[in-house]
């Protein structure tokens, strides 16, 4: 075994490198909290463990505590059913089936985003800081959705507003677009702890308010970036590398087909830049699709 001496040992810096190339980037309390301690005290006491969406446990969420105006009811309306109290076990089925039932309800943007910020049936909204809903012109004829925010994203609320987001932009002016003239959203509206994938189930109950988003905001062109939103958009399990750059098409919940063109997302480019060619391509076929659609 290899003798480390006391100059070599691991310090507070080299832990906290761990942590950070771990994803472990946020602190969730302000102090650290021994949560062995607190179990081993007081048994009696400790709160009551809630089953996430994804089967895991979690601190004790919000509750959904808001009225039907804030909840974008519309008078009249009968009641929607409600995410389940904080402590219950709720089957992911039964939040996918809630968030099917809010989006549908939904008649605007504004009451889609009102919805979705009463939401709790989705694990991810209890370590996020935002809802990081839309960002650009509802009016545009484009609409891209992305994967998840990240943190810039979840700090400022809006989504590809950090690295991705810069190239993003840069990849939009190239073919003559900018905020103002496209729309911006992604499949999770709620940041995944340090980066991670969202897994299958937490995809589930969050389709639904994307879909809707689709729906309300009738692009004439969607554009998927990357793998997680062209598999959740376009009904296929196909690799991005072989799904970009070939026309596909969206259907929404009423029937309305709209052509799609997946392409590789920001951060892969970031990560590969060889393959930026291949998505300069890919918006060239959306701008010739945009210009042919008028
Ligand atoms: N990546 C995404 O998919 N969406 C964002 O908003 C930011 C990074």
């Amino acid at each position: 075994m290899t003798a480390v001496s006391r100059d070599n040992r691991p310090d507070i810096a080299d832990l906290l490198a761990f942590y950070a190339s771990a994803g472990v980037d946020e602190a969730l309390e302000e102090e650290p909290v021994n949560r062995f301690a607190e179990a081993a005290s007081k048994p009696a006491e400790r709160a009551p463990a809630t089953v996430t969406p994804t089967g895991g446990s979690a601190a004790l969420p919000r509750s959904t505590s808001v009225s039907r105006a804030e909840m974008g009811e519309r008078p009249g309306a009968a009641p929607v059913a409600r995410a389940q109290s904080a402590t219950a076990t709720v089957p992911d089925e039964q939040q996918a089936a809630l968030a099917r039932q809010l989006a549908t309800r939904a008649a605007s943007l504004d009451e889609l985003r009102q919805h979705m910020a009463a939401f709790d049936g989705c694990n991810l909204k209890f370590t996020a800081k935002n809802l990081v809903f839309a960002d650009g012109n509802p009016n545009a004829a484009v609409m891209l959705v992305g994967e998840a925010p990240e943190r810039d994203e979840d700090i400022e609320g809006l989504p590809f507003v950090g690295r991705s987001g810069r190239l993003l932009d840069r990849m939009l002016a190239a073919i003559g677009l900018d905020r103002t003239s496209a729309y911006i959203a992604n499949v999770i509206p709620w940041r995944p702890p340090g980066n991670r994938t969202p897994t299958p189930h937490e995809t589930e109950i969050c389709r639904p308010f994307i879909e809707r988003q689709i729906e309300l905001v009738n692009p004439k062109v969607l554009v998927n970036l990357g793998g997680l939103s062209a598999n959740t958009l376009l009904n296929t399990t196909e690799a991005i590398l072989r799904l970009r750059g070939n026309w596909r098409v969206h259907t929404t919940a009423a029937g309305i087909a709209i052509p799609a063109m997946p392409t590789l997302h920001p951060a892969y480019l970031l990560r590969t830049p060889a393959h930026k060619k291949l998505a300069w391509r890919d918006f060239l076929e959306v701008k010739a699709k945009l210009r042919a659609l008028g």
